[in-house]
């Protein structure tokens, strides 16, 4: 087993300009002058049916000859690789300070072949959701705190029903009190602001992306941690997306970083403010999706687990339900709905270095820095 400097170092000598890069100013680099995060502060959908519909909201990132397909079609966004190095990428052009977002998402199969979507501040605080293609059960849910990727624990692999052979309903809702994900409205992970990993709490775009991560140029741990060896025969690979729906929990112009602590406190959201239209956003984000918000649901569902939620239940009027919780591993159908039975929390199938590698992967190829080799 490589040691975690060991394992960064041949990393590092494996890294060539391959595929698609964003350059990044980080605020809390104080020998940075940043310019301010432009801010979403509202709510935005798309079923991506054409590029000008979307054009207002995404960016395309990757390098022309990197950049695969990016097709707008009548069921929604396909993101290509066609040939090897191909990195189809989107980046949102504002910036979200807390929020919550859902993708109505197929993954792409494809041994070692990773379709995603994340968020992303400056400074690298990062709420992940990442699929493998050679993966039939489980999505990876993960965070980064700037960009320390100290603990190995903090990805969650999430078994549900092939997200491959269909749509599946991914959100996430990330407030200053925890982030959940849900998918296909069960809790799948809930990560508190009290994580001694750090909480992710910066103004964040959202990216999505399609990659290769089994390449044979990769190192050896990028490639065990996709899957393997991707094989491009199989070529060309597709991810599709039919519907987007993303909300602002602020209000302002745009978000300024005031000090180097990268607190959400230290962030100034000019004309406006941090957490200024959370419940307004809530509303909009239950309309767009369909009014299914738990949040906005009755009392009566809420209180029926109130005993379970009296500690993290606050003034925000939460969507806390503890279904799965944390250190739940495979909840079964006699505790829970058949729906839940369906989404169950695996701990940990990787071994110790396997998610070392998959940490120390993560936050060097999804992370501004690098989209590596
Ligand atoms: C910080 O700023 C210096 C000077 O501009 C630059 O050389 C360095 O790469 C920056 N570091 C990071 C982590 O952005
Ligand atoms: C996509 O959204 C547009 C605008 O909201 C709507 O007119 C169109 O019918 C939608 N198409 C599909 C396939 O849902
Ligand atoms: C929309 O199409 C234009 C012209 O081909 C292209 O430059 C741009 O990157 C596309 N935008 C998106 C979000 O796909
Ligand atoms: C993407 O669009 C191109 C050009 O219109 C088309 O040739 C190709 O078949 C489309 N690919 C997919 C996966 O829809
Ligand atoms: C990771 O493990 C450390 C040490 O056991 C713990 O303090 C931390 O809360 C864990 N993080 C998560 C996200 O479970
Ligand atoms: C962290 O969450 C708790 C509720 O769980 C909340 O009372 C507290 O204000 C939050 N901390 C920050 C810094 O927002
Ligand atoms: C997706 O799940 C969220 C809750 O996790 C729910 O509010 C929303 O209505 C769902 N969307 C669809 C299209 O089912
Ligand atoms: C990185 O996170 C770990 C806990 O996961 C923490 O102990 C450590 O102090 C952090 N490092 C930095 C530089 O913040
Ligand atoms: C739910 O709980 C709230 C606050 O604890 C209480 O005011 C309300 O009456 C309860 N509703 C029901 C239906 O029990
Ligand atoms: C973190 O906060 C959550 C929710 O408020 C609480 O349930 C949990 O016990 C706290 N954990 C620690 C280590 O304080
Ligand atoms: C979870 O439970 C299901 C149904 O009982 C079982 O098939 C599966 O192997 C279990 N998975 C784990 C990881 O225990």
């Amino acid at each position: 087993m490589l040691s975690f400097l060991s394992f960064l170092s041949l990393f590092l000598l494996f890294l060539a300009p391959v595929y698609s890069y964003l350059d990044i100013c980080n605020p809390l680099n104080t020998t940075d002058e940043c310019d301010p995060n432009p801010a979403l502060a509202k709510s935005y959908e798309t079923n991506f049916t054409s590029n000008s519909s979307v054009s207002d909201f995404f960016s395309v990132y990757s390098t022309s000859s990197q950049a695969g397909t990016i097709n707008y079609t009548d069921d929604g966004l396909v993101l290509s690789i066609n040939k090897r190095f191909d990195n189809p990428s989107l980046v949102s052009n504002e910036y979200i300070l807390f929020g919550k977002f859902e993708v109505i998402a197929k993954a792409s199969p494809g041994q070692g072949i990773i379709s995603t979507v994340y968020l992303q501040s400056d400074c690298e605080d990062e709420i992940d959701i990442e699929w493998f293609g050679g993966n039939a059960y489980e999505v990876c849910l993960n965070f980064f705190h700037q960009g320390n990727t100290t603990f190995w624990n903090r990805s969650t692999l999430y078994q549900m029903q092939d997200p491959r052979e269909e749509f599946h309903n991914y959100t996430i809702d990330w407030d200053n009190e925890r982030i959940i994900w849900y998918i296909d409205g069960i809790k799948a992970k809930v990560l508190y602001n009290n994580t001694s990993d750090g909480f992710p709490q910066t103004p964040s775009r959202l990216f999505i992306g399609l990659w290769a991560g089994g390449d044979s140029d990769n190192a050896e741990g990028t490639i065990l941690w996709a899957g393997g060896l991707t094989d491009y025969d199989e070529l060309p690979f597709h991810f599709y997306i039919q519907r987007f729906v993303i909300t602002d929990y602020s209000t302002g112009d745009s978000y300024t970083y005031k000090d180097t602590s990268g607190d959400y406190d230290s962030i100034e959201a000019e004309n406006g403010e941090v957490l200024g239209r959370v419940q307004k956003a809530k509303v909009e984000f239950a309309s767009l999706v369909g009014g299914t918000d738990e949040s906005l649901s009755t009392s009566t569902a809420r209180n029926s687990t109130s005993s379970t939620r009296s500690q993290s239940s606050t003034a925000s009027n939460d969507d806390e339900e503890e279904t799965t919780t944390e250190d739940s591993d495979n909840v079964t159908s006699s505790q829970s709905s058949s729906s839940e039975a369906k989404a169950m929390h695996l701990v940990s199938p990787f071994d110790a270095s396997s998610l070392h590698y998959f940490t120390v992967f993560t936050i060097l190829s999804i992370s501004s820095i690098v989209i590596l080799l």
